[in-house]
């Protein structure tokens, strides 16, 4: 594997690999070492076109951990502002001995272009394209489901995940039908018709516009934002009338089965898609969602650069 740009550049058994290897690098977490040598000299570069907390913040921890040099790009502040294209960025970042970029970009098909384009060698990480996709969020997604689930081998089969909020322009829904598909979880994508993409049911998912009726059926409740950056539509009368039928409040909460999780990517809009008392529940993942995503993108940035395609703890200088 040389680029992540989507979830179907993964068979089964690479992600359940890089899946593994996040657990490994979990354990030695907690054990204390924070930093191994597995990827010192090499350089990696941060490439957001798009805002970003999360995944900017993760993707460095995760190569500093791993003793990379990084650069983080972000185009507010560049010269895409005095309309320098994305090959001659790439190409100048190239220059300067990047040997992977991790890119996130308003445009869906941005980071395959990038990886086709032959103006870089370097391997590229898909950090979210447009309303593509944003691999290593489901990846950190599966990872906090199985573990939470006790799942050997990140085998999801029988649980039910609930996708609830704006499919139409997520690319963390499309990535997370396709991996939680893969590892054998149901899905049911939930939301007003307006927010389902048109040939949903292909991803493999089944669709429901009742969160109510959805909700007690839910081993994992996964709230998403309103996108509205992305819309030139009006896509639901008012965000209020929204939050009525589609928002994780209170009295939807108590009616989550007792084992049930809740998990949003982030940013979290509260008392929108997801009350306070949601957010902050002990049934609530979302901050170990964070957590674990260091270790996924550690793990992605080992299989990608740092040698073999089966890691062992003495391969990662453990
Ligand atoms: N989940 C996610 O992509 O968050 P950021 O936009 O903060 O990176």
């Amino acid at each position: 594997m040389r680029h992540l740009l989507s979830i179907n550049d993964l068979t089964v058994q690479q992600a359940r690999e890089i899946l593994t290897t996040a657990y490994e690098l979990d354990r030695v977490s907690d054990g204390q070492i924070k930093k191994l040598p597995t990827l010192r000299g090499r350089t990696i570069v941060n490439l957001f076109f798009e805002d970003s907390t999360r995944t900017r913040i993760s993707f460095e921890s995760a190569a500093k951990r791993l003793s990379a040099d990084v650069i983080n790009f972000s185009a507010k502040g560049s010269s895409v502002s005095k309309g320098e294209s994305l090959k001659d960025t790439a190409q100048t970042l190239q220059a300067m001995g990047a040997d992977g970029v991790i890119i996130r970009h308003h445009a869906s098909g941005a980071a395959q272009r990038l990886a086709d384009s032959g103006w870089i060698s370097a391997s590229v990480i898909n950090a979210g394209d447009g309303t593509h996709e944003h691999p290593t969020q489901a990846l950190l997604d599966s990872y906090t489901i199985a573990r939470n689930f006790e799942r050997e081998n990140y085998d999801l089969s029988g649980l039910t995940v609930g996708i609830v909020g704006d499919i139409l322009h997520s690319r963390v829904a499309r990535s997370n039908v396709l991996l939680l598909r893969k590892l054998g979880a149901s899905v049911i994508l939930i939301a007003p018709p307006t927010l389902i993409p048109v040939g949903a049911e292909s991803w493999g998912a089944t669709v429901s516009y009742s969160f109510d009726d959805a909700i007690g059926n839910l081993d994992v409740v996964m709230t998403l934002r309103i996108q509205h950056e992305r819309m030139s539509n009006f896509f639901f009368p008012s965000l209020q009338e929204y939050s009525r039928g589609y928002g994780l409040d209170d009295a939807r909460l108590s009616r989550m089965k007792g084992s049930a999780v809740i998990m949003h990517p982030g940013p979290m809009n509260r008392g929108v898609e997801i009350s306070s008392s949601a957010a902050d529940s002990h049934q609530s993942l979302v901050l170990r969602q964070v957590t674990n995503g260091v270790f996924v993108r550690m793990a992605v940035l080992y299989h990608l650069l740092g040698g073999p395609q089966s890691a062992t703890q003495s391969e990662m200088g453990i």
